[in-house]
């Protein structure tokens, strides 16, 4: 299994949430954050205002998948994601060494 953490823009995770669920994706863990990247010192515009600080605001998408699901997710975040604008965001994906279902007790692929 993989753990695969993105970053994407806000205002594109509804589309990333329907794009990822189409793919077969069932569940998905989503937190507000805020970040920067190479561009650290320099100005990102969000919703129109530009921020010249260091930290944008990011929406940070955790996903458990199975590593016959895992490129295909990868690749369907980096496509809908992309605006070809800096600040798109950035995807890590990471082994996963077990999993657990709570309230059946299952474990690895089939908690997922
Ligand atoms: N090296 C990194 N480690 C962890 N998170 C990162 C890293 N680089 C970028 N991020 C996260 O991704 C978000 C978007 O980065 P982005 O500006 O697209 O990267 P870059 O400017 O390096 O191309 C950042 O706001 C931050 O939350
Ligand atoms: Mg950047």
């Amino acid at each position: 299994m993989k753990f695969i953490i993105a970053t994407i823009k806000p205002f594109k995770l509804e589309e990333v949430r329907e794009a990822l669920t189409a793919i077969g994706v069932r569940g998905m863990m989503v937190s507000e954050v805020k970040g920067f990247g190479a561009q650290s010192g320099h100005t990102e515009i969000y919703r129109g205002a530009e921020y010249a600080v260091n930290f944008v605001p990011k929406v940070k998408l955790e996903i458990a998948v199975t590593d016959s699901m895992s490129e295909q997710v990868v690749s369907t975040i980096a496509q809908t994601a992309q605006t070809d604008k800096i600040g798109d965001g950035k995807i890590f994906v990471l082994d996963l060494e077990s999993a657990l279902r709570v309230r059946t007790g299952e474990t690895n692929e089939d908690a997922l």
